[in-house]
C-alpha cells in the first residue's frame, strides 16, 4: 500500500495583481488531500472517496492513453483531476497502467473542496507522487509540480503554476511574474481561514477584473500596482517576524480586491467579525466572489469561535514547510 498526501493553500498577498505581472505570495497550509492506492491483481482501476462522496468508480485507458468514463461519472470534479493525472502519468509509463498493474484507489481530505484552498492541485499532486511512486517513476518535486500544472491546465483550460508549485513544494511561494515560481522560505504562523461556502468561479472573476481594468484604466492600474507594492512589503514584515503590521497590510489588501469587485458581503462580514475577534488582519485569499478569508492573530481560539458564531464554518490551521510526502 502507498499512501501520499499534499497540502491545499493560501494566498497570503497577491491574487489578481499577479495575473498583471505583480509579485503574489502563497503559502501551503496544514490542510491536505491524502491518497492511498492497493496494488490488484486483476489489473482493474477502481477509485473510491467517502469524504467526496462516490465509490469504486472504475476507469479504463483506451490504446492512445486517453482515460474512458461514463457521462455520469463526468460530473464529480475532483475525479477529473485524478483522471487526467492516470492520463499523464500513462503517457510517461513505458508500461500498460491498466491491465497489467490496476489499483484501488482512496482519496480523503482535510481540506474543503472548490473553496479556492487549493484542493483540485492537492487532489491533483498527491495522485502523481502515489501512482508515480507506485510505478517506480522518480520524479522530483518540480517534475510533479511540473505534470500537476499541465493536469490543470488540461481539466481547466485555465490555470495558474502556483497551486500545483506550492501543494508540491510546500512552505512560502514567491510568485514574481505569473509564471516565475520560487519557494523562498517557510514559517511557523498560526491561520484562521473562515469559509463563506460558496465557491468564486476564478475564470470569471478574472474577467471581471480585466473588463474593470479596460474601462477604468488610470483608477484601476495604481490599485493593481499597490496590491504589487503591499507584497513587497508584506514579505518584508515577514522577514521582520513583525505580525500586527503584516496583518495591517492584509486589511489594506482586503479592501482593494473590494475595490476590485471580487468582494461579497459574506467575505466582508467574516474579515469584520475576525478583525473584531482581535485579529492582526484578515483578508480574502483566492480568487474572492465566495471562497475564503484568512486571518491571523494572537487567539485563533477567539477568532475561529467568533466566526462560526456569526454562522460560516472556520478552520484552525497554520503554515506548513511540508509539501507533498509519502507517509
Ligand atoms: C486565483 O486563485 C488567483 C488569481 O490571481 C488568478 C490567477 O492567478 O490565475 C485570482
Amino acid at each position: 500500500m502507498i499512501r501520499c498526501s499534499a497540502p491545499g493553500k493560501i494566498y497570503l498577498f497577491g491574487e489578481h495583481a499577479v495575473v498583471y505581472g505583480e509579485p503574489a505570495l502563497a503559502c501551503a497550509i496544514d490542510k491536505r488531500v491524502t491518497v492511498e492506492v492497493i496494488e490488484r491483481s486483476d489489473g482493474l482501476i477502481k477509485i473510491s472517496s467517502n469524504d467526496l462522496f462516490f465509490k469504486d468508480v472504475s476507469v479504463e485507458i483506451a490504446g492512445d492513453g486517453e482515460v474512458e468514463l461514463s457521462p455520469g461519472e463526468r460530473t464529480l470534479k475532483p475525479l477529473h483531476y485524478v483522471f487526467e493525472v492516470i492520463s499523464e502519468i500513462q503517457s510517461i509509463y513505458d508500461g500498460d497502467i491498466s491491465g497489467e498493474i490496476g489499483f484501488d484507489m482512496d482519496i480523503k481530505t482535510d481540506l474543503p473542496i472548490g473553496g479556492g484552498l487549493g484542493s483540485s492541485a492537492a487532489v491533483t499532486i498527491a495522485s502523481i507522487k502515489t501512482l508515480s511512486t507506485l510505478l517506480d517513476l522518480d520524479l522530483d518535486l518540480e517534475e510533479i509540480a511540473e505534470i500537476g500544472y499541465k493536469v490543470e491546465m488540461n481539466v481547466q483550460k485555465r490555470a495558474s503554476p502556483c497551486d500545483t508549485f506550492t501543494s508540491s513544494m510546500g512552505g512560502l511561494t514567491w510568485v514574481e511574474t505569473g509564471e516565475k515560481l520560487e519557494k523562498i522560505r517557510s514559517l511557523d504562523l498560526p491561520v484562521v481561514i473562515g469559509d463563506t461556502g460558496k465557491e468564486g468561479p476564478t475564470g470569471v472573476l478574472v474577467e471581471k477584473v480585466s473588463r474593470l481594468k479596460e474601462d477604468y484604466p488610470s483608477v484601476i492600474e495604481p490599485v493593481i500596482n499597490s496590491i504589487g507594492e503591499i507584497t513587497y512589503q508584506g514579505l518584508q514584515k515577514l522577514d521582520d517576524n513583525d505580525y500586527s503590521g503584516l496583518g495591517r497590510l492584509m486589511n489594506v489588501n482586503h479592501g482593494l480586491l473590494d475595490c476590485l469587485g471580487v468582494g461579497t458581503e459574506d467575505l466582508n462580514q467574516i474579515a469584520y467579525v475576525a478583525r473584531n475577534a482581535g485579529a492582526w488582519g484578515a483578508k480574502t485569499t483566492g480568487a474572492g466572489g465566495g471562497g475564503c478569508v484568512i486571518a491571523i492573530g494572537e487567539d485563533p481560539d477567539k477568532i475561529a469561535t467568533a466566526i462560526e458564531a456569526n454562522g460560516f464554518k472556520a478552520y484552525k490551521t497554520k503554515i506548513t514547510e511540508n509539501g507533498v510526502l509519502r507517509e
